[in-house]
């Protein structure tokens, strides 16, 4: 297994749409074991596959405070959603970075697991909101996307700073 480099905002590979995976095989599988790897290692509690420069529909998540709750979620496709939240969201490709994000409270998800069998869930709270931003990743978006022109202006000085410091 390998940890994987985390793409950062405002690079312009988050924007490439994921398409969906076709071939389940031991390569899939390997990518599967090193983005759970990076998540974990980050620490995060989820990870699409397009911010390891990876571009298929693949995500990981483990919302679990014990940590031993993996799922994975390929080719995902939200098909009901319900209600309202507002959760403080934050993002491995986003350091840093705390805003409020208005979200379903709860979706049902269909997806497939890593054999490619058919599965579904029926996700509310925390881990809906997490399938939820992990969905827009695939779709080439982040979270601060939902902010104002002004605050994202300021995430983006934030985040050069705190480039500019590591590379001193
Ligand atoms: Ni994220």
């Amino acid at each position: 297994m390998a940890l994987l480099p985390i793409l950062e905002y405002p690079d312009e590979r988050l924007r490439i749409v994921a398409r969906p995976v076709e071939i389940f095989d031991a390569a899939l599988h390997r990518q599967i074991a090193d983005m759970f790897e990076t998540m974990y290692a980050a620490p995060g509690i989820g990870l699409a596959a397009t911010q390891v420069d990876y571009h298929r529909q693949l995500i990981v998540i483990d919302v679990s405070e014990e940590k031993d709750r993996p799922l994975v979620l390929i080719n995902p496709n939200i098909v009901e959603k319900e209600g309202s939240q507002t959760c403080q969201e934050g993002c491995l490709s986003v350091p840093t970075v705390f805003a409020d994000v208005e979200r379903a409270e709860r979706v049902v998800v269909e997806f497939l697991d890593r054999e490619g069998k058919a599965q579904r869930i029926d996700a509310s709270g925390l881990l809906a909101v997490c399938i939820q931003h992990e969905l827009d990743h695939l779709a080439g978006k982040v979270f601060v996307d939902y902010l104002s022109p002004l605050k994202r202006q300021l995430v983006k000085r934030k985040l050069d700073k705190r480039r500019r410091q590591q590379a001193a």
